[in-house]
């Protein structure tokens, strides 16, 4: 088999062989038809003839067929072939199909929703899915092979021409299969090498945004506020939600980083009421300065719903000692804090405070000076917290109590 030819022009000749052989048929067959409507009309044959144990009739119509079938099969096969196998030096990128999106993987690690290719190069696709069975499908290079979870799959293609070509998924896959769209991007060598080794990154700020489009999230969860298959990114920063946790329970949660974050990796486990437990893990398949950018920009997005001081608590990062939700971390929890009487150390003697205004000042300033009872005194001075932050966290520490809410 000579390799220069490529895989679409076998699969171009296969069709225009299968296509030629069925209108062949199908005028032998209507010519015959008529034929014999003609030749055997009863004015013209009134008496039906018996034809018995023609050796010669029943070997012709037990080859031609099967050559026919033969022939099919092998210009399908052979395209088949010629499909799988890519040249040597051809440019090798993974292909991952998941609900409902695609993402093409480099040997360099970049990672795209869509599939750049520099120009005249051979492309190598290994392609594979996380889930369900989906079908990559390139009709301009006519490519169409099936993605299985646990399997990798093959085909190549030679863009000939720079432009964008279309993607689809050809295996119905679920609620949002006719969605699961993408382009192949076939640009110049220069464009493809800057493209390639990130000179032409987006601008850090909309790095997120990018990340959240690369991953597919976008196409269960919208940017604008509209409702999809699952819940929309706009504005999620800081909201309030109520989850389905794995055991069937229900909790309130707060959508802050470490929520996010948590919905990336395990999104099962909280689900928010009302939506499907589909959405597929994303932990060991986001890098973690993917997953801080993806995070960030959602926090950064909707900061402005966000109550200034939990910002600040989390910026400050209080509350990875510091739990909300009433849970003990490293120091006491901030939920009902305020208010409340507490058994602390003061220079070492025990005392009853309350946990009032001026009280949390102090922890928060001069955490050494008193000490929860039960708890090391490890939290470190807040000295250099302005006065406008200061206040707003101890603003939002009082919202978090029954006493202060
Ligand atoms: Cu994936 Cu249809």
């Amino acid at each position: 088999m000579n390799p220069i030819v490529d895989a679409a022009a076998k699969v171009d000749f296969a069709f225009l062989i299968i296509f030629v052989i069925s209108v062949a048929v199908l005028a032998l067959v209507t010519g015959l038809m008529l034929w014999f409507l003609w030749r055997y009309h009863h004015t013209r044959h009134p008496e039906a003839e018996n034809v018995r144990e023609s050796v010669w009739l029943e070997v012709m119509w037990t080859l031609i067929p099967t050559i026919l079938a033969l022939g099919m099969f092998w210009f399908g096969w052979d395209s088949f072939k010629a499909l799988q196998s890519a040249p040597e030096g051809a440019l090798e990128v993974r292909v991952e199909g998941r609900m409902w999106s695609w993402a093409f993987i480099y040997d360099n690690g970049r990672r795209s929703n869509v599939l750049y290719v520099p120009v005249d190069t051979p492309v190598k696709l290994t392609m594979t899915s996380t889930d369900v069975l989906h079908s990559f499908y390139v009709p301009a290079f006519r490519i169409k092979r099936d993605t299985v979870p646990g399997m990798n799959t093959y085909a190549w293609f030679r863009p000939e021409e720079a432009g964008d070509y279309d993607i689809l998924c050809a295996e119905y896959c679920g609620l949002k299969h006719a969605n699961m769209l993408s382009v192949v991007r076939v640009v110049s060598d220069e464009e493809f090498g800057a493209w390639y080794t990130g000179e032409t990154d987006t601008k850090a700020a909309d790095k997120g945004k990018a990340l959240l489009e690369e991953y597919g999230c976008v196409s269960c969860h919208s940017l604008d506020g509209s409702d999809g298959v699952g819940p929309t990114l706009k504005n999620i920063y800081g909201t309030t939600r109520q989850v389905v946790k794995a055991d069937g329970t229900e909790a309130e949660v707060v959508a802050d980083k470490p929520y996010l974050r948590r919905a990336l990796l395990d999104p099962n486990a909280e689900v928010v009421k009302g939506y499907q437990a589909m959405m597929p893990g994303y932990d060991g398949v986001i890098p973690e300065e993917d997953l801080l950018e993806m995070v960030n920009w959602m926090a950064n997005q909707g900061a402005m719903t966000m109550p200034m001081g939990r910002s600040v608590a989390e910026g400050e990062g209080c509350l990875s000692c510091h739990s909300t939700d009433g849970s003990e971390i490293a120091g006491p929890t901030f939920k009902n804090l305020y208010g409340s009487t507490v058994a602390v150390l003061r220079d070492g003697v025990e005392e009853q405070a309350t946990a009032d205004e001026a009280y949390l000042r102090e922890a928060i300033l001069e955490p050494e000076a008193v000490i929860s009872k039960g708890y090391q005194p490890i939290m470190p001075p807040y000295g250099h917290l302005s006065e406008d932050d200061l206040s707003a966290l101890v603003d939002w520490l009082k919202s978090l109590s029954k006493a202060g809410g």
